[in-house]
């Protein structure tokens, strides 16, 4: 069909949001608004990664953040660009990143109903090398209006009105969910769109990849352990798995989401909160998960039912397809 071919009606992602939005008919733009200005923070980091080396964008900014993680240049600038964006969206009251010790407060005259918590550029140590990074984000709205504080996002991943990811590929992506299944929009450089390629993502039930660094092996717990060792040695006669870690969550996630499979980063001795932040990694990835009719697992509960108590906290994570998810749930409840 010629318009199919010459795609003349394209869906953006603002026209999307609007079409979802336009269902609410208390609904005033707000989110759309928001959305718009993340949005030109994802198109302003992919320019940049995309010429981090010409740019000189390669390499450490010198600081080291509240992780205890050297920040890279592309760190620090991507963290500037989306705080500008959020601030002056007029819609945000509470901001969370991963690369500020303490939460930041718009001032009065730029507040607006939601709280943003993130990522700007996960994967770190994959800028230098060219492969595949992103930012991740969720959204909490404020249900009051009193002062704004960090109780207005310490709360637990289920009550998240959207999240989402961007990754840097080998094209951009930005995969969303406002709670009513998982879309994928690809930007078209040439229109700097983000164009509707990939409606209602559902993950396959059941995958053949798992996704871990095996580097930790030697401290990991029981649980995991039988679960990489079923992967590897399947003793019900099924194939044993692949094994694919870019060691990138955006990448390692986007992957699995797509293709079926489970991403773990468990607890192991050393990390025994594992690694991931529960506000701006585990929590808007297993919104994602679900939506898509996978599951989220911590090793003890459902991670979206995770209370945080500090902002950057952190929690051990098992996600992906929804019968891979049950296994290592099954393998923690026989744990107890
Ligand atoms: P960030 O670059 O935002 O600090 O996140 C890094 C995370 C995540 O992207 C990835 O899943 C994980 O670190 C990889 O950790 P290991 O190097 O320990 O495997
Ligand atoms: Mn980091
Ligand atoms: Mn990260
Ligand atoms: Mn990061």
């Amino acid at each position: 069909h010629a318009a199919d071919a010459h795609r003349t009606d394209l869906m953006t992602i603002t026209r999307f949001v609007l079409n979802e939005q336009s269902k609410y008919p208390e609904s005033r733009g707000d989110f759309t608004i928001l959305l718009s200005h993340i949005v030109l923070g994802c198109k302003f980091v992919c320019s940049a990664v995309n010429k981090a080396g010409l740019a000189k964008l390669i390499g450490l900014a010198g600081e080291t953040n509240i992780q205890g993680e050297e920040q890279k240049k592309l760190d620090v600038l991507s963290n500037d660009v989306f705080v500008n964006a959020l601030i002056s969206s007029g819609r945000t009251s509470v901001l969370v990143s991963e690369e500020d010790e303490e939460a930041t407060f718009v001032e009065p005259s730029h507040r607006g109903k939601y709280c943003v918590v993130f990522d700007p550029l996960d994967g770190s140590s994959n800028i230098d090398c060219g492969v595949s990074i992103g930012t991740i984000f969720g959204i909490y709205t404020l249900d009051h209006t009193d002062e704004p504080t960090t109780e207005d996002v310490l709360k637990p991943g289920n009550e998240m009105v959207a999240a989402g990811y961007c990754m840097y590929g080998s094209s951009c992506m930005l995969v969303l969910s406002t709670g009513t299944g998982v879309h994928g929009f690809t930007l078209d450089p040439s229109l700097g769109e983000f164009i509707l390629t990939h409606p209602d993502i559902k993950i396959p039930k059941k995958g053949n990849i798992y996704s871990v660094n095996e580097g930790n092996a030697q401290n990991w717990d029981g649980p995991t352990t039988k679960y990489v060792e079923k992967c590897k040695f399947p003793k019900d006669g099924s194939p044993a798995k692949s094994l694919r870690y870019v060691g990138s969550m955006v990448a390692d996630v986007h992957r699995t989401l797509l293709y079926g499979g489970i991403f773990l980063y468990p607890a192991d001795k050393k990390s025994p909160n594992g690694k991931l932040r529960v506000l701006y990694e585990v929590f808007p990835m297993s919104f994602l998960m679900e939506q898509a009719g996978g599951q989220a697992f911590t090793g003890q509960k459902r991670a979206l039912d995770l209370v945080p108590e500090k902002i950057h906290e952190r929690s051990p994570i098992f996600l992906g397809s929804y019968d891979d998810v049950e296994e290592i749930k099954a393998l923690y409840a026989e744990d107890e």
